[in-house]
């Protein structure tokens, strides 16, 4: 089992938020799951939906140390289909069964993969991921932004795509005792 996994939420699978995160997960060999594949419904206060896919994904997530977050920036903020998915991080919180599996997000170690039309991330994006992760008790390990104004081209951001590949890899090399 690998010890990093990605998760992606974009209107479309294969845009620039997709082909950047599959560049980053070759260069990584780890494995991508594509929210839009998944049955996953916005936060419920009477959690009716505690049957869809959020858990198994969520287990399946909770096997790895590193989990990268792949969003494009959609009006200053993360994907909706994103946030749905952060959104349901609160089953944890609020189902008294799922406290110890939430707790199990403690010490992971959560990136942000980003794609806009700005030379910057906006902060307002990528706060919502490290406040949440600081929320949650995920360390904070970076992230990778690349500006798509002028097309897709992904050598705009190779300094930082090595730089995450090679924090990933020595994460990876290290023994969790
Ligand atoms: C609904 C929507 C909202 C957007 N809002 C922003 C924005 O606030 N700032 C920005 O720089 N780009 C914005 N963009 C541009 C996208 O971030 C950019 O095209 C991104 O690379 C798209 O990634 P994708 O192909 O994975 O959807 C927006 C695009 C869409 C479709």
């Amino acid at each position: 089992m690998k010890k990093t996994i990605a998760v992606i939420g974009s209107s479309r699978r294969n845009g620039n938020t997709g082909k950047l995160l599959d560049f980053i997960s070759r260069e990584l060999d780890i494995e991508v799951v594509d929210l839009a594949t998944k049955n996953i419904s916005p936060f419920d206060y009477e959690h009716k939906n505690i049957d869809d896919d959020f858990l198994p994904l969520m287990d399946h997530l909770l096997k790895h140390e590193n989990i990268i977050f792949a969003s494009p920036v959609y009006w200053f903020a993360m994907s909706a289909q994103m946030k749905i998915f952060i959104d349901r991080m609160s089953d944890f919180l609020s189902v008294e069964e799922l406290k110890d599996k939430g707790r199990e997000l403690r010490n992971k170690v959560g990136y942000v993969v980003s794609t806009s039309i700005s030379e910057e991330v906006d902060s307002s994006f990528l706060n919502s991921f490290i406040d949440t992760f600081e929320y949650l008790g995920i360390k904070y390990g970076g992230f990778v932004h690349l500006n798509c104004q002028n097309g897709f081209d992904i050598t705009e951001a190779e300094k930082d795509i090595n730089s995450l590949v090679t924090k990933v890899n020595l994460a990876n090399n290290v023994q969790v005792i």
